[in-house]
C-alpha cells in the first residue's frame, strides 16, 4: 500500500519515533511505500510531499521535534480545504493516511474520513488531554523536564527564602502540573479544572511559613483560572488577543500575575519561572520512545486491517483501536483520583491544627 504520514499541531517528543516505527514495520512486514506530508495539514493542502523510506527514518528515534515539521493549519477553515486535501492525497496515489496529532489534527482527520478517505489517527500532545487513551506520548518527557526544573527551583527558593511560581503548559487540563507537582514536591498545584481563590493560596503559603518553612513552590498550569471569589471571569490568562486557526488563544502570563498577587498578600519575596516550549523540546524519555513506537506499529497494523476512522489508543497496557470520534468528542481532564493524590500530600487549606506545628 502507499501510506501517507503527517504530524500536526504543537510538536511533541516522540513524533519521530512514531514515524520511524510505522515506516519500519510497513517496509519490513507489509512492503508498503510511504510519503510524508510536510507541516501538518498545510502540506496536504499545498501538496508538499516527500518520500519516506528506511534511510530517511534512520537515526531519528532520539530526536525531538518532527522530521515532517508541523503547523496548526486547519483545512476546514479554508474554502474547499478538505476537498483540496483529498485531491492531493489522490494525486499522490495515497491509499491511507496516518495523522499524528491532538484533538485539532484528529478532528480534521475525522472530517476527511467522513468524506470517504482512509484515515488512521495517532494521539499526540504533551498535555495528555486526549480522550479515549490513558496516555499520549510526549507527556512523560514534559513531566520529567518540569520535575527537573522544580528540583532546581527548590534549591534556589530555599537559599533565598522565596516563593517560586513555576508556570507550565496545559491549556484545558492540568496533567503536566499535577504530575510534575507531585513528582517535584510542590507545595501548591493549580490546574485549569479547579479555579482557585487567591486569598486561599496566600493563606496556604502563610500557614506553611508559620510552621517554620521559609520557602514555597507553586506549580500553575497556564490554563488555570482565578475563581469568581477572586474576581475571575472564568477565562484563562492569554498573551494577546490572537487565536490560531482552531480558535485557541495563546495562553501564558498567569505565573507573573500570581506571583505579584502572592507577594502582595503574604509579604514573601516571590519569583516566577515560565517553562514554556522547553517542555516540548528535546529528546523523548524511554517511556515515550516505547509508547510512540507502539503507537506507530499500532497505526500501520490498523491500516492493514482496514480499521479506518479510528485511532490507536493505550488502555491499561494494551494498544487498541477506538473511533476517532471518541477521542475528539471531549477533553480528558484531571480525574478525581489524581486530585486526591495531590490533596493527600498537600497542606490543607485553613487547617488550624497545622498552624504552629
Ligand atoms: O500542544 C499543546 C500546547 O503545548 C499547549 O499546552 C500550549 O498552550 C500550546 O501547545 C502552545 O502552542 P504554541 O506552540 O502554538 O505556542
Amino acid at each position: 500500500m502507499k501510506v501517507g504520514i503527517l504530524t500536526g499541531g504543537g510538536d511533541c517528543p516522540g513524533l519521530n519515533a512514531v514515524i520511524r516505527a510505522a515506516v519500519r514495520k510497513g517496509c519490513f512486514h507489509y512492503e508498503d511505500e510511504f510519503v510524508g506530508f510536510l507541516e501538518g495539514w498545510r502540506g496536504v493542502m499545498e501538496d508538499k510531499a516527500v518520500p519516506l523510506d528506511l534511510s530517511v527514518v534512520a537515526g531519528i528515534l532520539p530526536r525531538g521535534g518532527t522530521i515532517l515539521r508541523t503547523s496548526r493549519t486547519n483545512p476546514a477553515k479554508k474554502p474547499n480545504g478538505l476537498e483540496q486535501c483529498i485531491a492531493t492525497l489522490k494525486k499522490n496515489g495515497i491509499d491511507a493516511l496516518i495523522a499524528i496529532g491532538g484533538d485539532d489534527t484528529l478532528t480534521v482527520a475525522s472530517k476527511l474520513y467522513g468524506k470517504g478517505f482512509n484515515v488512521v489517527g495517532v494521539p499526540k500532545t504533551i498535555d495528555n488531554d486526549l480522550a479515549g487513551t490513558d496516555y499520549t506520548f510526549g507527556f512523560d518527557t514534559a513531566v520529567n523536564v518540569v520535575m527537573e526544573a522544580i528540583d532546581r527551583v527548590h534549591t534556589t527558593a530555599e537559599a533565598h527564602n522565596r516563593v517560586m511560581v513555576v508556570e507550565v503548559m496545559g491549556r484545558d487540563a492540568g496533567w503536566i502540573a499535577i504530575h510534575s507537582g507531585i513528582a517535584g514536591g510542590a507545595d501548591v498545584i493549580l490546574i485549569p479544572e479547579k479555579p482557585f481563590d487567591i486569598d486561599e493560596v496566600a493563606d496556604t503559603i502563610r500557614q506553611r511559613h508559620s510552621r517554620g518553612r521559609y520557602f514555597s513552590i507553586v506549580v500553575v498550569a497556564e490554563g488555570a483560572k482565578f475563581s469568581p471569589s477572586s474576581s475571575g471571569d472564568g477565562s484563562a490568562v492569554s498573551m494577546d488577543g490572537d487565536k490560531d486557526e482552531f480558535g485557541h488563544a495563546r495562553l501564558g502570563g498567569i505565573g507573573n500575575i500570581l506571583a505579584k498577587e502572592l507577594e502582595k498578600r503574604t509579604g514573601f519575596e516571590t519569583r516566577t519561572v515560565v517553562l514554556g516550549h522547553i517542555q516540548r523540546g528535546g529528546t523523548p524519555t524511554a517511556f515515550d520512545r516505547v509508547l510512540a513506537t507502539r503507537y506507530g506499529l499500532g497505526a500501520i497494523d490498523m491500516v492493514h486491517r482496514g480499521e479506518f476512522g479510528r485511532m490507536a489508543a493505550l488502555r491499561g497496557n494494551k494498544i487498541i483501536s477506538i473511533p476517532l470520534q471518541e477521542a475528539i468528542s471531549k477533553n480528558r481532564t484531571v480525574d478525581q483520583e489524581m486530585m486526591d493524590v495531590a490533596s493527600g500530600i498537600l497542606e490543607k487549606l485553613n487547617d488550624e491544627k497545622l498552624v504552629n506545628k
